[in-house]
């Protein structure tokens, strides 16, 4: 049925001003993955910060804030002074706000954080902003070439500092690419992907000083992730593929 769905190729700002209204609600595959995931990247990127000596955040591509709340909830929030967030679209940063509103509203104390527009294509300096101890990026690698995305984390970055990246495996990409079905019109909506392969992150991000701390971690949808309810029926067709890989990066001092 959905091979006779209509398609509509956009830009990747169309695509994300269209989509933030089911981006959290469509049943992606890639997200659901990468929550299960990240912790274990989280967990080894902030080991060096405390409470008394916390980390300065950026959030390069927030989205919807899907991964923004998590940093403002334990056990980072307390190893975190503040968070950045940015993203190319208006549509997905109103939602990554209130989502953030709600929380910061909660009892615990959170970082501050700030949400601005920014383009990785086009970068313009963020008012007031320095640059942080650590960035995060989920899923956004693929929507830009290495050498835009590794030029905007250096200018971003401290020296020292760490890049946690998550992205779609290139085994995915080379058979599908970010979109989503629009509830209204039924269309297949769908963007631009790069389908970097991990050898060329590791070997660009090298060029530019960026060494890799651990292992990259691929991850492919099995049998069980659908009994278990980690993905819904969407993630049938991609059992046996690779579709997520994670890697924590350092910038050389
Ligand atoms: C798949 S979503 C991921 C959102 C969020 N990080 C997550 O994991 O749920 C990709 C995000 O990258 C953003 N993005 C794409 N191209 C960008 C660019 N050139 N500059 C900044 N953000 C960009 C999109 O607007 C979108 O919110």
């Amino acid at each position: 049925m959905s091979s006779m769905r209509p398609v509509q190729s956009v830009s990747t700002a169309e695509l994300y001003e269209r989509w933030a209204k089911v981006y959290d609600t469509d049943g992606n595959i890639l997200q659901a993955i990468d929550d299960v995931q990240l912790p274990a990247l989280l967990e080894s990127a902030f080991a060096p910060f405390q409470a008394t000596n916390p980390a300065a955040v950026l959030e390069l591509g927030c989205g919807t804030g899907r991964n923004t709340v998590k940093l403002l909830s334990p056990p980072y929030a307390s190893q975190i002074s503040k968070v950045t967030a940015v993203d190319l679209s208006a549509s997905m940063l109103a939602v990554a706000q209130s989502r953030c509103r709600d929380r910061s509203q909660g009892p615990s104390r959170t970082p501050a954080v700030e949400f601005s527009q920014y383009d990785a294509l086009h970068p313009t300096a963020l008012p007031g902003f320095q640059p942080v101890d650590l960035i995060l990026s989920t899923l956004v690698l693929e929507h830009l070439p290495l050498a835009t995305f590794f030029a905007a984390v250096k200018s971003l970055l401290k020296p020292g500092g760490t890049l946690v990246i998550t992205n779609m495996h290139s085994e995915m990409g080379a058979r599908s690419q970010a979109g989503f079905v629009d509830p209204e019109s039924g269309e297949k909506i769908r963007g631009l992907s790069f389908a970097h392969e991990i050898e060329q992150v590791l070997d660009f991000s090298k060029s530019l000083g960026f060494l890799p701390v651990g292992d990259v971690v691929e991850r492919g949808i099995e049998e069980k992730d659908l009994g278990d309810g980690v993905v819904g029926e969407r993630g049938r067709k991609w059992v046996g593929i690779s579709v997520w890989f994670g890697l924590v990066l350092r910038l050389e001092d």
